[in-house]
């Protein structure tokens, strides 16, 4: 069985996108995270709600994604950047399960911010894992992009 699980939450596709991706050139296992109550896809409404849970440190139930990851070594963990950092169903993911002696590589896409902030949190939550380098980015991905990463990351 392969060990590789890519676990993400996604509003817009991009993240997804960029999951879907990483799954295909590493033969892992997609698992998308599903917040019980999910944002608005207006900007405006989706700001405002994501604010105020990132302020309140807010970890939404997850209705999909909360199953075990004993079955994996390898765990991408994927995220849109939200003002600079993880989703929230994101930070739910890595706050319900133990990463210690994983293997855990960050990734996200963004609308010019980079990383901010995410490499960091993450790795806070995953202080006994191996982080490896991860991948942003901006919009949408290229395959190639993905492939010269995972190769330098010695993943493929
Ligand atoms: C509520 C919200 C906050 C965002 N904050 C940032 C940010 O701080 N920096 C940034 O570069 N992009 C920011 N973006 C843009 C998203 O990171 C970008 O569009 C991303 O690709 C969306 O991923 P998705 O399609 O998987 O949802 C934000 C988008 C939303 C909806």
């Amino acid at each position: 069985m392969n060990n590789t699980l890519i676990a993400f939450y996604s509003l817009f596709q991009n993240t997804k996108n960029l999951a879907l991706e990483i799954a295909k050139q590493t033969g892992g296992t997609i698992r998308e995270l599903i917040p019980d109550k999910n944002y608005s896809f207006d900007y405006n409404t989706a700001a405002k709600e994501v604010r105020n849970e990132i302020s309140r440190g807010f970890c939404p139930k997850l209705i999909f994604g909360n199953e075990s990851i004993d079955d994996y070594q390898i765990i991408f963990i994927g995220t849109p950047n939200w003002f600079k950092t993880c989703a929230p169903p994101v930070m739910s993911f890595l706050k319900k399960h133990n990463f210690a002696g994983k293997t855990v590589i960050p990734f996200c896409t963004h609308g010019g911010g980079g990383f901010g902030r995410i490499e960091n949190d993450i790795a806070k939550e995953c202080t006994k894992s191996i982080i490896l380098p991860g991948i942003a980015v901006n919009g949408l991905v290229s395959s190639e992009e993905v492939t010269n990463w995972l190769k330098n990351v010695c993943l493929t």
